[in-house]
């Protein structure tokens, strides 16, 4: 029997344990993306790991972030970065052990931190027991009915059963060899799960117990849209994601009504627990989102909105009033996101044209287009941006460090399925996935004893974790120094009133009266009246220059730190 290590409790724990108030620590938190196997290597295998993590935690607790969520970390042959999952309530030995995670969470915990675990409904590996059994089993079984199993078309069944395209590329279905064709909305190596099995979903129930009973705080729900297929399998014109999520309306198996049901299930599981959450990644139509945030779904969601925003001071206002709004108007709030494992890193996106296509542009170019130091500072300042709003912000590992997307990667050390699954015409996601520098020297610049699982460039050295904690300008200072002000400043209520400064000017006022600016044009803009507490470039003569934010206290008060609230 497995339990979890109580030593040192956080007073903060400690109230959460004796149910003083309702703890509702989400909505304002900070959480860090670990992507576990580029964080740090403990073993030299290459390939990060739970005791490299551990022993790295100290990082999160002075950068200042509340709750960490970690990427999957289930035995799985890593045909799609660990999605791909063999065995949904075990660790995998490249991570550490049960144990190890056991370690890790009393470790996080130990720090005053929160633990989200990534778990994954919508598939399992193709090395899942359950998707072997089922190919022993063969067509009509009750194996064969966990997953969606048809049989294919034309005369002989060679065909597809339908035009569905898988998301990384290529067709929705693999066949197997009794002639029958297996649907996959990912890679082939992850077959999807039929919902409509009541052992699949109890199966699902037992997992997240599993892991609320290690103790974790909250669970990531991958493909939080995508559970519920049309029964009836229609085609739907071969498109796997519509470019705009405006179009994502009656689709035969992205956002379909019936989720709603299995997330209320899930939900009333949660709440027999105290203080945990459940995150969705909802990738749906922006005005579809509040109902996966009612009371009886979802803690909050991912808003990818300003993850697909340009560096647009009309266009971050849209979002950023739009989404707090819809947020509100069911009781919840905000996240505001920028970067994940998924996409490319934002310091390299804000430095391309308009209207690049960031999924593509590595294999199109112009790689001329690319200005980095300007994508660096934007990236700074959009930070600060999300982190001065009130609800949640997610940040992904290395955005405190300015990492770039490494674009050009060997052809040889990509991954990602979508590399393979496209022939070649993106390169995929391995360039936001390529490990840690925390320190300015050795074989994977201090991620672990030996080279990483993906080279790391040259550039990497100059961003070393170690070299910018002790740099007052560097990104790293700059993301601790606006966490910190946000604790003690910003996280008390959920006011916003923007401020009409200009039209490249971005800003708003929270109910501290703490401002937020941000130059997202051209030339440099005077400062509103006020107390400069942090800017991501220096301000003279109380002008901000293009591409830089700045947070301002208003003059009446007498000093701008306050107590953090305990
Ligand atoms: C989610 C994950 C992504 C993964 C996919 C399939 O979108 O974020 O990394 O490839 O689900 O599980």
């Amino acid at each position: 029997m497995l339990t979890v290590p109580t030593d040192e409790p956080t007073r903060r724990h400690e109230a959460r344990r004796a149910g003083a108030q309702p703890d509702r620590w989400w909505r304002t938190g900070a959480v860090y993306q670990m992507y576990l196997r580029s964080f740090a290597d403990s073993d030299g295998d290459g390939i990060g790991d739970l005791p490299g993590a551990l022993a790295r935690l100290d990082h999160l607790v002075e950068l200042g972030v509340d709750a960490v969520w970690v990427n999957p970390w289930y035995p799985s042959p890593m045909r799609d970065g660990g999605y791909d999952i063999s065995d949904h309530r075990d660790i995998d030995p490249r991570f550490g052990t049960l144990s190890d995670a056991e370690a890790f969470i009393a470790g996080v915990h130990r720090r005053g931190l929160r633990v989200i675990v990534d778990v994954v409904p919508n598939h399992t590996s193709s090395d899942h027991r359950w998707f072997r059994e089922a190919l022993d089993a063969g067509p009509g079984s009750p194996e064969r009915a966990r997953f969606h199993f048809l049989d294919g078309r034309g005369p002989d069944g060679s065909e597809p059963p339908n035009d569905w395209s898988s998301a990384f590329g290529g067709s929705a279905w693999e066949r197997v060899a009794d002639g029958q064709w297996y649907l996959h909305l990912f890679d082939s190596g992850q077959p999807d799960l039929n919902w409509q099995n009541p052992e699949v979903r109890a199966d699902f129930v037992d997992t997240l117990r599993f892991w609320l009973d290690l103790g974790v705080d909250g669970v990531r729900v991958d493909v939080a849209h995508g559970l519920a297929k049309d029964p009836t399998y229609p085609d739907n014109g071969g498109i796997a994601v519509p470019r705009d999520r405006r179009d994502l309306v009656d689709h035969p198996y992205w956002d379909r009504d019936e989720v709603h049901v299995l997330i209320r299930e899930w939900r009333t599981l949660l709440d027999g627990y105290d203080g945990r959450m459940m995150v969705a990644e909802a990738v749906v139509s922006p005005t579809r989102l509040p109902a996966y945030l009612a009371p009886d779904q979802y803690h909050q969601s991912f808003n990818f909105d300003l993850l697909e925003a340009e560096w647009d001071a009309w266009g971050f206002g849209e979002v950023i009033v739009t989404s707090h709004a819809s947020a509100a108007a069911v009781g919840a709030t905000s996240t505001w996101v920028l970067s994940n494992h998924d996409v490319m890193r934002h310091a390299t996106r804000y430095g391309l044209p308009h209207g690049t296509d960031h999924a593509r542009w590595p294999v199109t170019g112009p790689h001329t287009a690319l200005d980095a130091a300007v994508g660096l500072r934007r990236a700074q300042a959009a930070a600060m941006v999300t982190m001065a709003l009130p609800g949640s912000v997610y940040l992904y590992q290395g955005d405190e460090l300015g990492l770039p997307e490494v674009w050009d990667l060997p052809d040889d050390v990509l991954e990602d399925p979508t590399w393979r699954r496209t022939g070649g015409a993106m390169r995929g996601r391995d360039g936001c996935r390529v490990p840690i520098p925390w320190e300015e020297t050795g074989p994977s610049l201090g991620f672990g004893p030996s080279e990483g699982w993906l080279p790391q460039p040259g550039a990497f050295a100059g961003l070393a974790a170690s070299r910018q904690a002790v740099d007052p300008t560097s990104t790293l200072s700059l993301y601790r120094q606006a966490l910190r002000l946000r604790r003690e400043l910003l996280v008390d209520d959920e006011a916003l009133t923007m401020l009409a400064l200009g039209d490249d000017v971005l800003a708003f006022e929270r109910g501290s009266g703490v401002m937020c600016v941000a130059n997202m044009g051209t030339s440099a803009i005077a400062l509103p009246d006020g107390e400069v507490l942090v800017t991501s470039a220096p301000v003279a003569g109380g002008l901000l220059p293009p591409d830089a934010c700045a947070w301002l206290a208003p003059r009446t008060r007498s000093a701008p730190v306050v107590t953090p609230p305990v």
